[in-house]
């Protein structure tokens, strides 16, 4: 196995700092890593790949780096493809985890109820957005785009108490839009709010903190599990570790992540999936455990 991280824009020969204690603990596994420019990639110039190393074989590769689009990751899977370095996971696979709609159909018993609003260059009537969430009745409904939300700003641009309050479900979608603003990913999300454990509040954005651990897949076995948070107060309570490994062995994917939390009433739900070579890992980590755990499984 091999690694691949983004380098520093200002050093393209070294790993961008943000992963620096992932680079670390590489080195300290013996793992070997190329480093390439995000910035190259995304302005379609592939300079970076041509100062790879020489490999006489193809070489399975673990990307360690920034969320990529869909069509980002498959122009770069298809350079390194050239170069004798194969993603661990294909375009399709990347895809599959990405975007919630991909995968919703195999996690919806897991996961809260959502229905997808798509958005074209054309855009949408907000009339299309009080059709869309008529569903909910007067319940509570979180809003994010296909990959993201824009969970900091909990009530201004997230978290829509009533879904029949139209002025605040058009307040809500309007706000959120203006954050994402060219970065929003393919269309809206909306969501059924589910009564999850807390284990506190945010200490900058004030945002209620869910009792979430994100859990890494590899090959449908789970290889790693952290508080998905690094703040609040989880106490020593951890999910069985064969919660949702029938479902995860049905995801398309040979390495992803799964977020998962508790509600008050004891059960567990899926949030998200998200693609394991660009989620990130919480500060409280283990690095070398979870570069250990890759190393063993490839
Ligand atoms: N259905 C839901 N009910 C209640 N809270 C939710 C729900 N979905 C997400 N959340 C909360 O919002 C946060 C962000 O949602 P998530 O889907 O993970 O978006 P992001 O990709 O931005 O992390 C989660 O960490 C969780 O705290
Ligand atoms: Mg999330």
């Amino acid at each position: 196995m091999r690694l691949i991280f983004f380098s520093d824009p200002v050093h393209p020969h070294l790993p961008d700092t943000a992963f620096q204690t992932e680079v670390a603990a590489a080195k300290a596994l013996d793992l070997a890593f190329d480093v390439i420019s995000y910035e190259s990639l995304i302005a379609h110039k592939n300079d970076s790949f041509e100062t790879l190393p020489v490999l006489r074989k193809n070489e399975i590769c673990i990307l360690r780096g920034w969320m990529l689009t869909p069509a980002q990751y498959s122009s770069l899977f298809t350079a390194l493809e050239r170069h004798q370095r194969i993603l661990v996971n294909t375009p399709d696979a990347y895809r599959h985890c990405h975007y919630l709609p991909e995968n919703y159909d195999i996690i919806q018993n897991h996961t809260a109820f959502t229905v997808f609003l798509p958005v074209d260059s054309v855009g949408f009537h907000i009339d299309q957005v009080f059709d869309t969430v008529r569903t909910f009745g007067s319940a509570p409904i979180v809003l994010k785009d296909y990959v993201k939300s824009q969970k900091h700003e909990w009530l201004t641009a997230c978290f829509i108490p009533n879904a029949s309050d139209n002025t605040n479900v058009q307040q809500v979608v309007n706000r959120f839009l203006e954050l994402q603003g060219s970065d929003l990913n393919e269309g809206l999300c909306f969501r059924a709010f589910l009564d999850f454990e807390q284990v506190g509040h945010h200490a900058q954005s004030g945002v209620p903190l869910m009792r979430e651990f994100r859990q890494f897949y590899f090959d449908g076995q789970l290889i790693a599990r952290f508080p998905y948070w690094d703040q609040g107060s989880y106490g020593s309570d951890v999910p069985d570790p064969s919660l949702f490994l029938s479902v995860a062995t049905r995801i398309k994917s040979r390495f992803f992540s799964m977020d998962i939390a508790r509600l008050k009433s004891g059960h567990w739900k899926i949030i998200e999936l998200g693609d394991g070579q660009v989620t990130g890992l919480p500060e409280n980590a283990h690095r070398l455990d979870f570069f250990k755990a890759l190393k063993d499984r490839t």
